[in-house]
């Protein structure tokens, strides 16, 4: 089982705090979400799993932590300032704004049964191209029209990528292929950002750029794609909940020879099969272009240079063959946040018990679940047994994320940690007191096993 919809995950983050509404105190403000308590552990577990496979169980990728705010140029020379629109629309009718390529994702506010455009009161304008990066200026200017000022936020990550490429290559000595992998936060002015967490204006990218021979990249790129299909599912992502995607050569982006995208069922409410499903991840063969754009010697059919602002060459020489040449890139390109929902959305499951009670379970993976272990005192009025339950969980936790709580009756304690993902729950009760062992009560199964208080750190390390 996985959630019914979005809904019930945007129901589920408020109320155990993963996710809430940014700015609530003031109303809020269109698609932004502030990451709770829980929120931020999930977050930062899926970034630390995405870390450990791409960079420290791999011998062929380096790390990175670039500027979210670059030299103007970088976007100017990347083919942002020029290309990274969406084409707009509006209606006389009702006032809205549509993103004209996902009229048919949308309905119209006016009449909720067709989509805009569709009903004979809706009147478009022509489209017109609206550029998506958010502008700021740098230092104390006159004006905020000062265009000597003017940068951007970055709205992917990759291009602090490219422009390191050369001193990534001189200070760790690569050779051909190799990847600099970066996890940051990005923006984007999104014309129609929603449903949840799947497209707001600022969210948090990992990003991969492989490196590698021309020649290979057709294959290296297919490697890829199989490739991450297995990290997504190692976060216990169902394979029937998702499906590759080839995009039309319409769809491509300015930079990208092939790219295929990895789509989650994001909406399994909807009827028809064809719109249940929405891009989770993208895998592109960005060829050589933006090694290219970003480096000094290149020249149009003219023989100008196409870049007379860099000051360096972003080519590679390789000693083997004595060539020098600008390497193709392969990028896996894919959201934080969209994995989070994707991640809750599988894991989302319901359960009865003997009481016939309808009990949320949240089955994420140990691995990233926000709280590893719950120890519970079973009679919080006696106080050694409240000690011995306080002491558990401070030896547990250097080792793992553990909390303490003892605001409900035991059956009540359950329920909260099942719904929040929690693998373990740790009873301390009077028999602790006598036989130094605890219950420990698996979440999936319900199952309980007695454990010795000394054996429980090393027990529940390996059951994760
Ligand atoms: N460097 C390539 C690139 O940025 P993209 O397909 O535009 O490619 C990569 O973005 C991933 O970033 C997407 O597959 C998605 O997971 C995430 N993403 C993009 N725009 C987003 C938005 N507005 N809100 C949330 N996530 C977004």
């Amino acid at each position: 089982m996985s959630a019914p919809n979005i809904e019930t995950i945007v129901s589920l983050s408020k109320r155990r705090g993963f996710v809430y509404p940014a700015s609530e105190i003031y109303g809020g403000l269109g698609s932004s979400w502030d990451y709770g308590p829980l929120g931020v552990e999930l977050a930062n577990n899926i970034k630390k799993s995405w870390w450990q496979w791409m960079v420290y169980e791999r011998d062929d990728i380096e790390g990175l932590d670039s500027s979210i705010i670059q030299n103007r140029l970088v976007w100017k020379y990347s083919g942002h300032e020029q290309t990274f629109h969406d084409p707009l629309v509006d209606c006389r009718t009702c006032k809205e704004r549509f993103r004209l390529d996902k009229l048919l994702d949308v309905q119209c506010p006016n009449h909720p049964s067709v989509h805009p455009g569709d009903d004979k009161e809706c009147s478009l304008t022509e489209a017109r191209e609206f550029n998506l990066m958010f502008r700021t200026t740098v230092g104390a200017v006159s004006s905020d029209e000062d265009e000597s000022a003017l940068a951007y936020l970055r709205p992917e990550t990759a291009q602090g990528i490219f422009i390191n490429f050369a001193n990534v290559l001189n200070t760790s000595r690569r050779k051909l292929p190799f990847g600099i992998a970066q996890i940051g936060k990005a923006f984007r002015n999104e014309v129609t950002p929603g449903n949840f967490i799947f497209r707001t204006r600022e969210f948090e990218q990992m990003e991969m750029e492989y490196f590698v021979r021309p020649e290979d990249a057709p294959r290296v790129h297919q490697d890829w794609i199989d490739g991450f299909q297995d990290w997504i599912t190692s976060l216990g992502i169902s394979q029937e909940n998702l499906k590759l995607y080839e995009q039309s050569e319409k769809e491509l982006a300015h930079y990208a020879e092939r790219t295929v995208d990895i789509l989650y069922r994001y909406f399994p409410e909807r009827e028809d099969e064809e719109k249940q499903w929405d891009e989770l991840m993208g895998i592109a063969n960005r060829t050589d272009y933006d090694l290219r754009v970003h480096s000094k010697k290149p020249e149009d059919a003219e023989g100008k240079r196409i870049n007379p602002d860099s000051t360096d060459d972003l080519s590679y020489f390789d000693p083997q063959t004595n060539e020098r040449f600008y390497p193709y890139v392969i990028e896996p390109a894919i959201g934080v946040n969209r994995t989070l929902l994707a991640v809750m959305m599988d894991a989302y499951t319901e359960k009865t018990n003997d009481k016939g009670e309808t009990r949320v379970i949240l089955k994420l993976k140990p691995e990233l679940a926000p709280i590893k272990v719950a120890v519970l005192p079973l009679a919080k009025n006696k106080s050694e047994i409240v000690e011995l339950a306080k002491k558990i969980k401070h030896d547990l936790q250097p080792t793992m994320r553990a909390v303490y709580d003892d605001t409900g009756g035991i059956g009540k304690l359950y329920a909260r940690q099942d719904e929040i993902g929690t693998p373990f729950c740790v009873t301390v009760d009077h028999e602790s007191l006598e036989d130094a062992a605890v219950t420990v009560r698996d979440r999936d199964s319900w199952e309980q096993e007695r454990i010795a208080i000394d054996q429980l750190n090393e027990h529940l390390l390996r059951r994760m």
